[in-house]
């Protein structure tokens, strides 16, 4: 019997996909007596830097978490000092993203974003719209428990409206109506801080992720730390249900 396996099974050792949960922040300046937003404004330089490697090690598709559903119920200061430093960093980074051939994305409910941020966020999307580099994903007042209501709201109206059975909502048709729709799932999803949780990320796409976790805080994640994430994907076998003989057989 012939074994049919995601084409991402028989990929080299480079993930297409990587997702992280960008955690520690607020830790990293607690350890050095500074406010959480020194942590927060560190963060981004991190996210700089892993955009470059995801770049140079040849990943296709970056997806980063940078303020969860349940993040506004922070601190009302923390959370308007995020904001306006989602603002600067869109701001300070488009220029160079774009030289870098970078076409951004925005997932989550960006209704909820101040109108100056979602200008922004716009501008970005439309900007490097064309480009054919790195995809990268910032996901923003994102809850994966939010992009699966919504997704079964959508079906929910097509079945009302007579525009789809139920009885052909399946895999395909249910994750074209989710925020991640046409991107391949996660292959490997990254958290720092010593945390092993998902926190609400992408809760439908990560059903076949690598998990790896790092006590590293977020501020220092480097090249280093990604490059030990990257081989340890490189040493797993994916197997998606299957047996190990079968990848074997079908690798060979
Ligand atoms: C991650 O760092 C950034 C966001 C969630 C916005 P944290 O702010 O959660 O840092 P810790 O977990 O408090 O150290
Ligand atoms: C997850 O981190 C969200 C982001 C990194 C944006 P949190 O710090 O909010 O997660 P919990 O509360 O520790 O689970
Ligand atoms: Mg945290």
């Amino acid at each position: 019997m012939s074994v049919s396996l995601p084409n991402s099974l028989a990929n080299s050792d480079v993930p297409r996909h990587v997702a992280i949960i960008m955690d520690g922040n607020g830790r990293w300046a607690k350890d050095r007596n500074q406010s959480r937003h020194s942590g927060h404004r560190a963060g981004v330089s991190s996210a700089r830097q892993s955009i470059e490697t995801a770049v140079e090690r040849g990943v296709e598709q970056l997806t980063l978490f940078a303020f969860s559903s349940e993040n506004w119920s922070r601190p009302k200061e923390e959370v308007s000092a995020l904001m306006k430093l989602f603002v600067e960093a869109l701001q300070r980074e488009l220029g160079e993203l774009h030289a870098s051939d970078v076409k951004l994305r925005f997932i989550g409910e960006l209704g909820l974003l101040d109108a100056g941020l979602r200008d922004k966020i716009f501008e970005a999307e439309q900007q490097t719209e064309a480009n054919t580099g790195l995809r990268l994903t910032i996901a923003l007042a994102y809850g994966g428990r939010w992009d699966i209501i919504e997704a079964t709201k959508a079906l929910a109206r097509q079945v009302t409206e007579g525009l789809l059975q139920i009885s052909d909502i399946n895999d395909e048709i249910f994750a074209a109506e989710l925020q991640t729709a046409g991107a391949p799932c996660p292959d490997l999803l990254i958290r720092t801080s010593g945390e092993q949780r998902i926190s609400n990320f992408l809760l439908w796409d990560l059903a076949y992720a690598e998990l790896w976790f790092t006590d590293v805080l977020w501020p220092e994640f480097d090249q280093s730390v990604f490059d030990e994430a990257l081989s340890y994907y490189a040493s797993k076998q994916r197997r998606f249900g299957h047996t190990g003989e079968q990848v074997k057989a079908v690798e060979c």
